[in-house]
């Protein structure tokens, strides 16, 4: 019977954990996620694990990072299926699955952390609020939990830099840990929310990844340096792709999330994109050091 991670509802258990651990020396690495766990997910987990320790998964939709349209109610809820993946292989010593009451204990949120301007562009400006919900979400789970080591995919490139500079910024006595992203055979990016598409848009979504591939080739064999151009490569093979509507398309450097007219040799740049398939909104990205 392969072991079955303990299962804390409650931010009593939940601290009583971390305080066992605590007692006997143990490092605790968390890996925050919102559930639906694919291989991707499995792989965080894999990361926490060789770091050593004790590993916790966290599963909980934060209602706070949904925007009033966006698939909060659809977003898929897999409890029991997460359980089992995160036996076994997938094998966490615990997961932390709380109720909203127990996160968000007033209901209406009156208590905020976000952090400033690196927000401004990319999904933070596609999402109003998104990653204020996200950092405070986070920094919640990082006061009850007080891990030595999250480790997040770098999937959400921004998301990760923002957490990054939100944890240094509070003095959490957190590491972060940013992993690649985790990739079907074609090339698409592992995310929840491809379980939306249907055969066709699945068919046309690896168009995303190509893309990217196409601009990185840009700077490190032709020398492209020019921050448009490299936006206007990727927007042209987007729309060659009759399923596929582009929310955005971006170049920024990797501190303050800023857009690029240029880029500098030494330099690391992020080069993300977010795009609608039917209902399904995709994002994906490259981080490119610059020749
Ligand atoms: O990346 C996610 O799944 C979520 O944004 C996170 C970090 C778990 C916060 O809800």
């Amino acid at each position: 019977m392969p072991a079955s991670p303990k299962i804390l509802t409650t931010l009593d258990q939940a601290r009583i954990w971390r305080a066992e651990a605590r007692t006997r020396g143990e490092k605790v690495v968390m890996v925050p996620t919102m559930g639906a766990l694919h291989d991707g997910h499995l792989e965080l987990v894999r990361t926490a694990r060789a770091e050593g320790g004790r590993v916790i998964v966290s599963i909980f939709v934060n209602p706070t990072q949904f925007g009033p349209n966006e698939d909060f109610d659809a977003y898929p809820r897999t409890l029991a299926e997460d359980v089992q993946k995160l036996q076994g292989d997938g094998c966490c010593d615990a997961v932390f699955a709380p109720a909203p009451t127990e996160m968000y204990p007033f209901g209406t949120n009156r208590t905020w952390v976000s952090v400033d301007r690196l927000g401004d562009h990319l999904c933070g400006a596609a999402r109003p609020g998104h990653f204020k919900g996200v950092t405070t979400v986070v920094a919640r789970l990082f006061t009850i939990l007080t891990p030595d080591v999250a480790v997040f995919g770098l999937k959400d490139a921004q998301q990760f830099f923002i957490l990054k500079r939100m944890s240094q910024e509070m003095g959490f006595a957190t590491r972060l840990v940013g992993v690649p992203t985790v990739r079907e055979v074609d090339g698409l990016a592992m995310s929840s929310r491809n379980r939306y598409l249907n055969p066709s848009e699945r068919a046309a979504a690896p168009v995303l990844y190509q893309s990217l591939q196409a601009a990185q080739r840009s700077i490190l064999k032709n020398g492209e340096r020019d921050g448009h151009q490299i936006i206007a490569q990727i927007e042209g093979l987007l729309a060659a792709e009759p399923t596929c509507r582009r929310d955005y398309v971006s170049v920024v450097d990797t501190q303050e999330m800023q857009p690029l007219v240029s880029l500098e040799s030494g330099s690391t740049v992020l080069i993300a994109l977010a795009a609608y398939f039917g209902p399904a909104r995709l994002i994906d990205n490259v981080i490119v050091d610059v020749p």
